[in-house]
């Protein structure tokens, strides 16, 4: 999608991945073929684009800073930035400096530290790992101590380690995009609402109205600016008694911004790359209705999807080649005169598919 956007924005899309037949590379011309954690891949690869930015925070931030050499200007966000948000433990830590509010956490290390973490959270309680997850893997929750004794504590052995937080008895999950330019201008997308099955966002629809948003986006706006983030940044949010708590930042496009292809001025893509490259966004925020996304996930029983194009709501397939039970095959846009009426057409739009 960012791709996409490149392209209609005049300039040349360049993808580094390691299949032919990754998302990206499909829609591109210039593809880079290579392992990502090759020196003189990334050397070569930063050496041909003005501009560099990444879709995924699963990065090697040293390698790619010893890649890009006097080049670290070209990245977008900032390796800095990305370091310092790829890991549960400095993501959280530059939360409470900012005051913030997210879950409660400690840095737990293997089995006793995780005991001693249930008795100073109580039940229920959360381990995540630092680095690397993603739709739920790498997430654990423990509602009493008799699932922590049947958790295979072999899984304590991921080479990041864990943090352990604070169950928050949530409301509803809610989300919310900014994009911030080298000017230092920040453009704040509507707050969404997103429904999440096995961990997975399944839904959002949007705009949510909360009394404490502009308080507390104005607070967040202040935390891009200190860590002089560029960029479209991810932020998944708990609602608990009127309180908005931040559960995590993906310094990056998210999910939970794809409706915004289809129903505001600009998408988060679009402000990413005007970021990225240089050019300004509108200070503010933008409005809408009614809008809503559902996400198309796969499962092993088609190995063919097949879908009726829906009139009324836009798909987004992504070209994925193994269909995989919950992978994220594509997704669905619509909108409407409210939240709940795109919602709704996006559900329907749904039925027309065999995934
Ligand atoms: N502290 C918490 N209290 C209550 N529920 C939680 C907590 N942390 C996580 N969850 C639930 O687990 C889901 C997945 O957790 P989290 O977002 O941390 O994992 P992830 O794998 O990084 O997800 P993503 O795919 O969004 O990156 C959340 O959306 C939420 O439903
Ligand atoms: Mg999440």
């Amino acid at each position: 999608m960012l791709s996409l956007s490149a392209h209609s924005m005049g300039a040349i899309p360049c993808v580094l991945s390691e299949k032919a037949t990754d998302p990206a590379q499909q829609v591109v011309s210039e593809n880079f073929l290579g392992d990502l954690k090759d020196l003189d891949t990334l050397k070569a690869f930063i050496q041909h684009v003005d501009v560099l930015t990444f879709e995924s925070e699963f990065i090697d931030c040293d390698l790619l800073e010893k890649a890009a050499g006097r080049n670290t200007k070209k990245i977008h966000p900032s390796i800095a930035a990305a370091r310092l948000l790829q890991d549960r433990k400095t993501q959280k830590e530059l939360l409470d400096v900012a005051k913030i509010p997210t879950a409660p956490w400690l840095l737990v290390h293997d089995a006793k530290a995780v005991a001693d973490a249930a008795d100073y959270l109580s039940y229920p309680f959360v381990l995540k790992k630092r680095r690397n997850g993603y739709d739920g893997y790498g997430t654990y929750i423990f509602k009493t101590k008799k699932d922590l004794e049947k958790w295979n504590t072999k899984d304590l052995s991921d080479p990041h380690g864990f943090i352990a937080e604070k169950f928050i008895p949530f409301k509803r999950e809610l989300a919310c995009i900014f994009t911030r330019d080298q000017k230092g201008h920040v453009l704040q997308f509507p707050l969404v609402e997103s429904l999440q099955k096995d961990a997975r966002c399944y839904w959002i629809k949007g705009p949510i109205q909360h009394p404490q948003f502009l308080t507390w986006s104005k607070k967040f706006s202040q935390l891009l600016k200190k860590i002089n983030y560029v960029g479209t940044m991810g932020v998944e949010l708990f609602e608990s008694k009127d309180q908005l708590i931040v559960n995590e930042l993906a310094p990056r496009v998210h999910n939970t911004g794809h409706y915004s292809s289809n129903s505001l001025p600009m998408s988060q893509f679009d402000a990413h790359l005007r970021a990225v490259s240089g050019m300004s966004l509108p200070n503010g925020s933008f409005s809408h209705e009614g809008f809503a996304m559902v996400n198309l996930l796969g499962s092993e029983k088609a190995p063919k999807p097949q879908w009726i194009s829906p009139t009324d709501a836009v798909v987004h397939w992504y070209g994925k080649t193994e269909n995989r039970t919950g992978r994220k095959m594509g997704h669905i846009n619509a909108i409407g005169s409210s939240p709940n009426v795109a919602l709704k057409r996006a559900m329907s739009a749904l039925k027309g598919f065999k995934l």
